[in-house]
């Protein structure tokens, strides 16, 4: 397929011949750009970071998990486009200099280009910004110390980048074969995925990036969803919030801070700012995973999945669309148009993640807990729990204990014990079986102390 980005101010329109070459490799070894750095070539590290701006502006991404299609009319700047044209250094070059933010160097372009980026949007949380960006060196201090030192400087105008028109229709088509297509629309895709059902859907990459990097995989025929503007965006209704399957988590966050600020919190501590810029909310619920985040979240939440084939669509409690360890109700040619959140009166949603780190780390344990009283009986229960079997999935018997009972320590003591009835959780290498069902029923028991008024504090 021919597609055509902005790379460092320059335009590039090139014949992709392999759909599945990454930025990072593409960069290094067709460009010569040995700027962006190889870490763990899966999302962990921000060695390989980019900025990379659309109509939607700019954020930083990892080059090691983006497919070069996935640039189509966008622009790109790595480490080498950082500085001014004739050789002024950015801001936050200086501030490295200046603070003593590099040491061996190997970490140093990533972090630049994230913080360039995060410059230019003018943030100002540099530990949430950087935290997917790992360094062996310098402790982070003198890091951060640059960046905020960096950060009344004025923004060089060469980083204000305007994207290019991406190429399209027939001339996309023109180049490698038949082997990836790129949609405009929601509507394109369910034609085209009614007729090639065995193909690879792409929305942010964030799992399959790892499939091509990490486990050789061939895709086959692949469709990339990131052009489908309709299957993007948030659109508030009277009574739900409807969230485009490709509505990526970066977005979801400043929504759901408004609706349910601790499902928010949740979404800070997703991945990275590279991987919640390119991760969407169609993608952590279709791939399966017993372990994403999102799926809990929007169960305690009551969602509803909107799912898409041809043109018949289906709606569903999205708490049903996990059958089992990765099987999903979803039929050949379906895809995840949105899912919808209810709009409610008081917020009662409880996001609790456990990892062995704070940031940038994959749960062992995710409880999310949604809990109604009047009169002091419990009138509704939700409680959704990732990482406690091989579904996300919610807990049946202890939310039976809760519902109609009194809401007192006594009854939530009882939902704790039921919930072993609920869950047979694995050991793995994140958690023991033990440690992971004495949390989840844990996390309840903070549900009840938050909610009577008392500070938890988990963080020492
Ligand atoms: C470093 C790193 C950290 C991570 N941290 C977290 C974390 O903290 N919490 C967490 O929950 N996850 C985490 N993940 C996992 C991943 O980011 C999420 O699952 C992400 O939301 C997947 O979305 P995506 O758009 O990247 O999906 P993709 O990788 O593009 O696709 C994932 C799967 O969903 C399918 N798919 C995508 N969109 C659709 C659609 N609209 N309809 C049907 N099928 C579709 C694809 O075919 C594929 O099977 C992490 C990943 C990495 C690499
Ligand atoms: S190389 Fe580590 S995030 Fe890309
Ligand atoms: S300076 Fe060596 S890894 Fe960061």
């Amino acid at each position: 397929m021919n597609i055509r980005f902005l790379l460092n101010g320059e335009t590039v329109e090139t014949t992709v011949t392999d759909p599945t070459v990454t930025l990072l490799d593409w960069l290094r070894e067709t460009r010569g750009l040995t700027g962006t750095k190889e870490g763990c070539n899966e999302g962990d590290c921000g060695a390989c970071s980019v900025m990379v701006t659309s109509e939607d502006g700019a954020e930083p991404l990892n080059a090691c998990i983006l497919f070069l299609p996935q640039l189509n009319g966008k622009a790109v700047r790595t480490v080498e486009g950082i500085a001014a044209p004739g050789g002024a250094l950015h801001p936050v070059q200086q501030a490295m200099i200046d603070h003593h933010g590099s040491q061996c160097g190997f970490c140093t372009p990533g972090f630049i280009t994230t913080m360039a980026c995060n410059h230019l949007n003018g943030g100002t949380d540099h530990a949430v910004a950087l935290a997917g960006n790992l360094c062996r060196c310098t402790g982070y201090a003198p890091i951060l110390r640059a960046a905020r030192a960096a950060e009344g400087a004025v923004v060089p105008e060469h980083m204000r980048d305007t994207p290019p028109a991406p190429i399209t229709g027939q001339d996309a088509g023109t180049g490698a074969g038949p082997a990836a297509v790129q949609p405009q629309s929601a509507a394109e895709l369910a034609a085209w995925y009614l007729d090639h059902p065995e193909a690879t859907l792409i929305a942010g990459a964030t799992d399959v990036g790892l499939w091509v990097t990490k486990q050789h995989r061939d895709l086959g025929q692949i469709a990339f969803l990131n052009r489908c503007a309709d299957l993007k965006g948030i659109r508030e209704e009277q009574n739900s919030i409807h969230i485009g399957a490709m509505t990526t988590l970066a977005d979801l966050e400043p929504v759901m801070e408004a609706h349910h600020p601790s499902f928010a919190a949740m979404i800070r501590r997703y991945g990275s700012a590279q991987v919640r810029a390119a991760a969407t909310i169609g993608g952590n619920i279709a791939n399966g995973s017993p372990i994403g985040d999102g799926p809990p979240a929007l169960m305690a939440l009551d969602a509803i999945l909107h799912l898409r084939r041809g043109d018949t669509r289906r709606h569903l409690p999205l708490a049903s669309f996990f059958l089992d360890y990765a099987k999903q109700d979803r039929a050949p040619g379906e895809f995840v148009e949105a899912v919808s959140i209810p709009k409610t009166g008081a917020d009662r949603l409880k996001c609790y993640k456990l990892s062995k780190r704070f940031d940038q780390d994959i749960s062992a344990v995710c409880g999310c807990i949604w809990i109604e009283t009047v009169g002091g009986k419990i009138t509704v229960a939700r409680l959704a729990f990732g990482g406690l079997a091989g579904i996300p999935a919610r807990a049946a018997a202890a939310e039976d204990t809760l519902v109609e009972a009194d809401w007192s320590e006594a009854t939530i003591r009882r939902a704790m014990d039921a919930l072993q009835n609920d869950f047979t959780p694995l050991s793995d290498m994140r958690a023991s079986a033990a440690y992971r069902l004495s949390s989840a029923q844990n996390m309840l028991w903070r549900y009840w102390l938050e909610d009577q008024g008392q500070d938890v504090q988990v963080r020492a």
